[in-house]
């Protein structure tokens, strides 16, 4: 586990003591999945401290941690107060991004004011650069989601709800080697299409219909995430046009995509095609985020975001244009960046699909 990169950022915040309340870091850092409880590193000793639900599941999967569970009528307040004093620590550094406000009050007062090291979302970026073996999961993961646009192509048809066609597309992951779903799968036919993040409903898809399926996995603890929009029967002049407006933008960002460059340049090269062709208040989302143990995490490729790619990130590129009452188009890749260019996970086909 990468539990060493934790105490690199220890030593550089000058902290004692490291507090690890976020699940998705406790899980990089430790191997737990069990997501409750803390981790606690500090010069002398790593702890793990859960309760009683997750501490064979802590035992098996955490081995380079001491496992602590949770006495009756203890508070983690007290334990971490417990080894902080054994250890001497005055500093400790926290994770605010990954704490309610009420919990960081009682933790801080149990700790008796040593939580002084804000840590923001410093322990979530040590995830943004991924080991090979970390980019084959995530290849392996989206290879699922491939199969599964694949087998919607043989079951989409007029009459279909988009909630049937959303079971269909999770049922087939989950028997085709998936654990868990990466997020709740969007299909949105229509004018529902025109809603980036839309609800599958029981609207019966109809001949005519943009159809967007965006969907993800997750397998071996890594997330897959890829978006296709296809037409039910003969695509309008209209849906081809604005088909290939998105089509070109992502191919426009994937172009731009390579070690060295910043998130906000690669979601410019898309907005700049989809502004240019006349849509550009019709993209009102970022162009991608980066992926891993979670769906969504960083650096974003977004206007915001000045992050310099670097080899082995795993970004989305998911350009889209949403027509209000028309329907819309978004079409994801996730790719893994090189010094170069790029790898694409994601090898669907991307040319407009008319299904009979
Ligand atoms: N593909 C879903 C999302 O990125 O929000
Ligand atoms: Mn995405």
């Amino acid at each position: 586990m990468f539990y060493e990169k934790a105490y690199d950022v220890m030593r550089e915040e000058e902290a004692d003591a490291l507090v690890v309340s976020g699940g998705y870091n406790m899980r990089y850092l430790s191997g737990f999945r069990g997501a409750t409880g803390y981790l606690y590193l500090s010069g002398k000793r790593r702890v793990l401290m859960t309760d009683a639900r997750y501490t064979t599941m802590a035992r098996e999967e955490a081995p380079d941690f001491e496992i602590t569970e949770l006495a009756p009528g203890e508070t983690y307040g007290q334990i971490l107060d417990r080894l902080m004093e054994e250890d001497g620590v005055k500093k400790a550094a926290y994770e605010d991004a990954h704490m309610l406000v009420q919990t960081y009050r009682k933790l801080q007062t149990a700790c008796r004011g040593r939580l002084t090291v804000p840590l923001g979302e410093r322990l979530d970026l040590l995830r943004c650069v991924k080991t090979p073996e970390e980019l084959e999961r995530l290849a392996d993961a989206e290879a699922i989601g491939d199969r599964a646009f694949s087998h919607m192509l043989d079951v989409l048809k007029p009459g279909m709800t988009e909630l049937e066609a959303a079971a269909e597309l999770e049922y087939f992951m989950k028997t085709n080697g998936a654990e868990n779903l990466s997020f709740e799968t969007i299909v949105a036919s229509g004018a529902n299409s025109a809603m980036p993040h839309a609800m599958p409903s029981g609207k019966k898809m109809e001949a005519g219909d943009f159809v967007t399926m965006d969907f993800g996995c997750v397998c071996g603890g890594y997330c897959s995430d890829m978006t296709r929009t296809v037409v039910l029967g003969k695509a309008s002049a209209k849906q081809k046009e604005v088909y290939n407006v998105v089509l070109e933008a992502q191919l426009a960002a994937l172009d731009k995509i390579k070690s060295g460059v910043r998130c906000c340049d690669v979601d410019k090269a898309a907005r700049d095609r989809i502004s240019s062709a006349g849509y550009g208040s019709f993209f009102g989302h970022g162009l991608g985020h980066g992926v891993g143990l979670y769906i969504h995490e960083e650096p974003r490729l977004s206007r915001l975001c000045d992050t310099v790619l670097q080899p082995n990130m795993v970004q989305t590129v998911e350009p889209g244009i949403y027509l209000p009452g028309f329907g819309g188009v978004r079409i994801e890749d996730m790719v893994a960046v090189t010094e170069d260019g790029y790898r694409n996970l994601t090898h669907s086909e991307k040319k407009l699909m008319e299904l009979d």
